[in-house]
């Protein structure tokens, strides 16, 4: 039977990656990389970094084109489903072309398999296919929340509270009865559409790499900078990735 290990490698920052990830990773005969867009030689500088440091035995790299996805479709849910039976088709042929059915081979994905990621789901349409005989493990990892929360001190959640985790897509305002939200996903600076008078921000972006940018306050006061470090970077990078914290004053 084939083994997958799922391994989450942390939010950006090589030391991000566990103990247990090393282990794993040390099992690993062939590594399966998707191509990620615009992040794209970031995400393989940092995942050859990650492989060169604590991978010392025989494997082999395998890289394929992840399936183009419409990112604004009028059918968000069908574009997804389509989207995911066309990553299972990839992840099987790849499973049966590249990886001996006695081998083991791994994802490695971004922060933790857990949080906003289709890996899992897809490693599960695979089984259901049928095709290919496979057992697989999770590693978790440090999430984009973790990084950001650390690096700004603080606790993600106010005593005995609850935390709502969306994303900018869904973000509406500050929604009603939630009062600590976390906001990931955002393309379009969700954040200008909630009234900052009453509500703090603890924002990060490239959270872990070296251009990590941080900036935090009230929001009616810090958004233009944010909005603006936010256009200059994506500029700079040709593309984003971060992560807030929206908390609202009592
Ligand atoms: C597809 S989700 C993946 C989340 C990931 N599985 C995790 O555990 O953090 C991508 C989103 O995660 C957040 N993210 C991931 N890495 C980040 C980083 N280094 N800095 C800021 N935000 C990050 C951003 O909100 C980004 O749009």
């Amino acid at each position: 039977m084939r083994r997958l290990l799922v391994i989450g490698i942390g939010a950006g920052h090589p030391d991000h990656v566990t103990v247990q990830a090393i282990k794993a990773m040390n099992q690993v005969d062939v590594f399966f990389v998707l191509d990620k867009g615009a992040a794209k030689d970031d995400l393989v500088r940092l995942r050859r970094q990650i492989l060169d440091e604590h991978v010392h035995r025989p494997h082999r790299v395998v890289e394929a084109q992840d399936p183009p996805r419409d990112r604004t479709p009028a059918d968000y849910q069908a574009t997804v489903e389509d989207w995911h039976e066309r990553r299972a088709e990839l992840y099987e042929r790849m499973l049966l072309d590249e990886l001996d059915d006695d081998g083991c081979g791994a994802f490695l994905v971004w922060g933790d398999p857990s949080l906003y990621d289709s890996t899992l789901r897809i490693v599960e349409r695979v089984i259901a296919r049928g095709a290919v005989d496979l057992e697989y493990e999770v590693v978790p990892g440090i999430t984009a929340v973790q990084a950001l929360t650390a690096r700004h001190r603080i606790v993600l959640n106010r005593v005995g509270e609850p935390v709502t985790i969306t994303t900018g897509r869904r973000l509406d305002g500050m929604p009603p009865g939630q009062d600590d939200v976390v906001v990931m996903l955002d393309g379009e600076e969700a954040f200008r559409a909630v009234d900052g008078e009453d509500v703090d921000i603890w924002w990060g972006a490239y959270l872990g790499t070296p251009d990590e940018v941080l900036r935090s306050g009230r929001l009616a006061d810090v958004r233009d900078d944010i909005s603006r470090t936010r256009t200059e970077a994506r500029e700079r990078k040709g593309w984003i990735m971060d992560t807030y914290l929206l908390r609202r004053r009592r």
